[in-house]
């Protein structure tokens, strides 16, 4: 069968529902899909889009919702929950693969896939939203400027709101904190590891947090060395003392039940206002065998409408053809200088 389809799987959460919009509005007509027929019924409506739906837990319903389809962009997660089903399907569909996951975990379990995605014919790119596409192009250009880095520290100042799913994704991680040591990923406690970045305001504290980078920054730079920071405001400060206190029950099936449960009933996520009031700011700095560093810092607008606008142009690009076989970080696919494209980006290289 011909395979011309784009689908949107989880196209009826906050992310799902921004991205289908920002995909109409640049002209493709993406199939819906996810696991509950009425929710989907009434984001298709809007815009007289096809849906299927189809229970990750159901592989032969997976493909045959998959068979016609050419691009899959995954949008519902935590994907340590949801990932590894879609991408068993289009191992078999020869659908290539992208999501807007920034879970190390994830990106592990589906790097592991390569030799697979190469047999098959299909790219498996994850992290095409805010978390790590910039980060990643930044560092990748950084890397490539200062040819010899051994250790690569990011920091991340947001000034958002969150989406439900991104609380239950922050939450569920809270305790399990992984630094790249030696190219092995080495588990280190909440609230271990400090260091000072310059968000644009002078030198700020941060401490240590969980960002994909630790696992897409080692694939796409071969550097063994990898830590990542949260600017150490009141509410990240928390999120640290919440995660070494309570990471270890926030892990557990029940009490992440109960949460999801009380999840449900806050705001989805920031609104139109909200979003257009949100930045954030990444800053990567990489450091040589004899301690030189230089850094740069990348600010965007809008993290959500961001991750809509990204995972859109790149599902795009992978509809034209315009993709790479095998495991890839959004850099390996497009190249570093890919986020510059979009409209907000600022970019500044601070030489040491
Ligand atoms: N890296 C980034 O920059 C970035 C940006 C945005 C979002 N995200 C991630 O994207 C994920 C979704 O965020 P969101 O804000 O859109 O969350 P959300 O509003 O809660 O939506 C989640 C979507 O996933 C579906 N879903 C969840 N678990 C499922 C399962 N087991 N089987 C089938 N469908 C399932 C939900 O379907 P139902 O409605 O049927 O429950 C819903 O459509 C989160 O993991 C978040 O961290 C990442």
């Amino acid at each position: 069968m011909d395979q011309t389809k784009f689908m949107v799987y989880g196209a009826t959460g906050y992310t799902g529902q921004l991205v289908v919009a920002e995909a109409v509005a640049s002209g493709l007509r993406p199939v819906l899909a996810g696991r509950s027929a009425e929710k989907l019924a009434r984001t298709a409506r809007r815009w007289g889009l096809e849906t299927r739906t189809v229970a990750l837990g159901d592989a032969d319903g997976l493909v045959s919702a998959l068979q016609d389809v050419a691009v899959v962009l995954h949008c519902a997660g935590p994907f340590s929950r949801t990932a590894e089903p879609v991408v068993e399907a289009c191992l078999r569909t020869h659908t290539h693969y992208l999501d807007v996951t920034g879970e190390v975990a994830v990106f592990e379990a589906l790097a592991a896939r390569d030799a697979a995605a190469s047999q098959a014919g299909i790219m498996i790119l994850p992290g095409v939203g805010f978390d790590v596409l910039p980060s990643d192009c930044l560092i990748a250009d950084l890397a490539a400027r200062h040819p010899g880095g051994r250790r690569i520290r990011l920091g991340l100042a947001a000034l958002s709101g969150v989406s439900r799913g991104t609380l239950r994704t922050v939450l569920e991680g809270l305790g399990d904190i992984r630094i790249r040591c030696d190219g092995a990923l080495v588990r280190v406690a909440p609230g271990s590891l400090r260091h000072e970045f310059d968000f644009g305001e002078g030198p700020d504290a941060a401490l240590i947090s969980v960002l994909g980078d630790v696992a897409t920054a080692y694939r796409s730079t071969g550097i063994p060395n990898i830590e990542t920071y949260g600017q150490a405001n009141r509410q990240f400060r928390l999120l640290t003392w919440t995660g070494r206190r309570l990471g270890w029950l926030l892990a557990r099936r029940l009490p992440r039940h109960v949460l999801d449960i009380g999840i449900k009933w806050g705001p989805a996520g920031p609104n139109e206002r909200g979003r257009q009031a949100s930045s954030a700011i990444f800053v990567a700095e990489i450091e040589d065998a004899d301690g030189n560093r230089a850094t740069a810092r990348l600010r965007a607008p809008d993290p959500y409408g961001f991750t809509a606008r990204a995972a859109t142009a790149i599902a795009a690009h992978a509809l034209r053809g315009d993709l790479k076989i095998g495991y890839q970080t959004p850099s390996s696919a497009y190249g570093a200088d890919f986020v510059r494209q979009f409209e907000g980006v600022e970019w500044d290289q601070l030489e040491s």
